[in-house]
């Protein structure tokens, strides 16, 4: 738990804000993938707290997080001023593993993806490529500040406003054949259809240690209360267990996601 203060808190283009907290204790400890779970004192159930990616952390102890309004805890957030005092958890959760040296990383990601998976493409010792998907053109965010990474960014739309016109799976095939006899490491962030659309695909193509963040609905962050639940190979009769994605993820790997019914 960090008790720190809002630095400054942003809207971005369509309907996302950025928010950094100074929070030195979890900034210094952060990795790619993991998550914070934010207390909005101001908000009624005040209690519970609300789980975001960390998207970027730097050396002064600001900790960055995109994030989208889309109900009350969101709404209040979006309204807090810098200097307000603010109650952070973290870091929560399993992070990504980095990438080797001679691995080249394909990041996959879908609605806020690209801001939590940024800290991965930054800290990356190699650069590879993004493949970033979403409904229209203005639904697509931090293309730039993943491009100055060091990562190409391919994009996919829905309605083709931009770039490919299609699912951003549609993307992996130019990747497989460009980048045939290089060792590649996949990452993954955004809606469940996207993951579950992926997994399969990773697994047919030999890449099991590809990384799927499996973000659920969340209420105690730390494991106690099950409310985040999703199922997971076992070694079992049914063939799946329910894994606590606050705990055991978010972040799992491609062959250990079930992906029946
Ligand atoms: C590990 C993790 C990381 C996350 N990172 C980010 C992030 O970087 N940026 C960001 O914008 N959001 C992120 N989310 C989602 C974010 O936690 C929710 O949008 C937020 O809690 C909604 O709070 P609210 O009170 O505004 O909305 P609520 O009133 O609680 O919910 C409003 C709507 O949002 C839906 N919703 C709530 N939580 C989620 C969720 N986890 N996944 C999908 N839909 C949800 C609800 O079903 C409902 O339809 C993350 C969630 C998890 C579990
Ligand atoms: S949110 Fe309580 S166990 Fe995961």
């Amino acid at each position: 738990m960090d008790h720190g203060e809002i630095i400054c808190n942003e809207p971005l283009d369509h309907g996302y804000s950025r928010i950094k907290f100074h929070v030195p204790d979890i900034a210094e400890k952060a990795q790619a993938g993991q998550f914070v779970h934010v207390r909005i004192a101001a908000l009624r159930d005040r209690i519970l707290r609300r789980p975001f990616s960390i998207s970027n952390v730097e050396e002064d102890g600001s900790l960055t997080v995109i994030y989208k309004v889309v109900g009350d805890g969101t709404t209040v957030l979006s309204m807090l001023p810098a200097g307000t005092p603010c109650d952070l958890m973290g870091p929560l959760g399993k992070a990504y593993t980095m990438p080797e040296a001679d691995e080249v990383p394909i990041i996959v990601a879908g609605g806020y993806g690209s801001a939590a998976t940024y800290l991965l493409a930054r800290r990356a010792p190699t650069k590879g490529v993004l493949l970033l998907g979403a409904r229209t053109k203005d639904d697509l965010i931090l293309t730039e500040e993943f491009a100055e990474t060091g990562f190409e960014v391919r994009c996919s739309t829905d309605d083709g406003s931009f770039g490919h016109k299609g699912l951003v799976t549609d993307l992996l095939d130019d990747v497989f054949e460009e980048y045939k006899g290089k060792k590649l490491r996949f990452y993954a962030c955004g809606p469940t259809p996207m993951l579950m659309a992926l997994g399969p695909i990773l697994l047919e193509k030999g890449y099991a240690d590809g990384e799927l963040s499996l973000d659920h609905l969340m209420c105690c962050g730390v494991g106690a209360c099950f409310a985040c639940v999703v199922r997971i190979k076992a070694n079992n009769e049914d063939g799946w267990r329910y894994a606590r994605t606050c705990k055991e993820g978010p972040v799992f790997r491609a062959d250990a996601v079930w992906y029946g019914d």
